[in-house]
């Protein structure tokens, strides 16, 4: 068609939609839910707080709003019963896999099971309260498969503890450290969300077909379970581990920059600056201390130099992998479990968009350039 317009491999800054829950300015290193600054929020709110800003749009106002979001969000933590006889099933059918398989596994089985409709037939507030549902039992998806795994039972949501400490809860079955519970609630809070990244974007193309709402999360599952996406923090923690004592920590990334290789947990597709998600999480993990923690300071301070010195015409700094690994480890996460606590606090993100794009009721649907053969070609005759 001759309107065709052509745009750069992999929409590379290409405005595919206008959005009013966030944005990430690379340049300065600085990002935003909705007007505020993400790492403002980490600081000073509830994981629900921002939960509720992403979702609706604005922090609750008092308790009573408050009191209200999590009345709305608690009962969703409950699996539903079809979900917890199959998953024994799903987790020893996937067991060695990518463990956001299960979840994605887990994920549209709780669609189904819990007679989700398609968005495209649905209100504002019962696309609303589907929403909720799907965000608020991944957590509960997460750790069951975990505890099954290990070949434990898995453990019943406590609707006293808020969203942080319940997982944690779920995942051990012992009361969480509340110095702990904060230090992941502060971390869930920083991945919420991060501009229009591509499991974002599968979510919003699929919400887009007027699909129901586990489709679009399982789908953004998907996307996030790829090795361009899913993220390096358990990498990141093995390569703090390998370096083992601060002065490894040179020797050894200078040989791994001769190899051509790239050191986990740092450069950013978007940011040239400080991650901002970096300097925070270091932060939270100098609060909680350690000596993991402390060898993981002095590894960042010897690669950012060894890379200024080899790689001069490119900024790279320390991004989200590289202390989140760290956080998590400290919170007492296994490493198999860190990608999906990412999806447990990006499914919010994910949610968010799924709502704003049901709301346009249009679905997306661009054009690629046929590059083939010429058509039409006489049909071959069948032999
Ligand atoms: C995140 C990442 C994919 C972003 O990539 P990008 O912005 O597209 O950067 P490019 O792949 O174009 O790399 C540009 C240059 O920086 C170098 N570079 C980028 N990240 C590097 C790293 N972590 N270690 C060493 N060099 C790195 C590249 O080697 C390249 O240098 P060259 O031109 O001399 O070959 C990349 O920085 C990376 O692979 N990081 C390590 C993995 C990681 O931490 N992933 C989690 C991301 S949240």
């Amino acid at each position: 068609m001759a309107d065709n317009i052509t745009v750069p491999p992999g929409l590379r800054g290409v405005e595919v939609t206008e959005t009013e829950i966030g944005d990430v300015r690379g340049l300065e290193g600085f990002y935003h839910y909705r007007q505020y600054s993400a790492v403002d929020l980490a600081k000073s709110r509830t994981f629900e707080d921002v939960w509720r800003l992403v979702l609706d749009g604005s922090l609750p106002a008092d308790e009573a709003e408050r009191a209200e979001f999590a009345a709305a969000v608690r009962p969703g933590r409950e699996l539903p019963p079809a979900v917890l006889e199959q998953l024994p099933g799903i987790v020893a059918a996937s067991a060695g896999a990518n463990p956001l398989d299960g979840l994605r596994t887990g994920v549209s089985l709780l669609g189904a099971a819990s007679g989700l409709r398609p968005l495209w037939d649905l209100d504002a507030a019962e696309r609303r309260r589907d929403l909720i549902r799907v965000a608020a039992a991944t957590p509960a998806l997460v750790a069951a498969a975990h505890r099954l795994s290990k070949g434990l039972e898995p453990v019943e949501p406590d609707p006293e503890l808020a969203h942080a400490a319940n997982y944690l809860w779920m995942i051990t079955g012992e009361r969480p450290d509340p110095d702990l519970a904060r230090a992941l609630e502060q971390y869930l809070i920083l991945t919420i969300d991060h501009g229009f990244n591509s499991s974002t974007f599968t979510a919003r193309v699929i919400a887009s077909t007027g699909a129901d709402a586990a489709a679009a999360i399982v789908g953004a599952i998907g996307a996030l379970s790829g090795p361009l996406h899913g993220g390096a923090p358990s990498r990141a923690l093995e390569t703090i581990d390998a370096i083992g004592s601060p002065e490894r920590a040179e020797p050894y990334i200078r040989e791994l920059i001769e190899r051509g290789e790239r050191i986990m947990g740092f450069g950013h597709a978007v940011y040239r600056t400080d991650d901002p998600r970096s300097l925070m999480l270091r932060d939270v993990a100098q609060r909680l201390g350690g000596g993991r923690v402390d060898l993981a300071v002095q590894v960042e301070k010897t690669v950012l130099a060894v890379l200024a010195e080899t790689k001069p015409d490119r900024p790279l700094y320390a991004n989200v992998e590289f202390y989140a690994g760290v956080v998590m480890d400290r919170c007492g996460l296994p490493q198999e479990m860190f990608t999906p606590t990412f999806a447990v606090s990006r499914v919010i993100g994910w949610t968010a968009n799924v709502a704003e794009q049901a709301r346009q009721r249009t679905i997306i649907r661009p054009a690629a350039r046929y590059v083939g053969p010429p058509p039409p070609a006489p049909v071959p005759v069948s032999r």
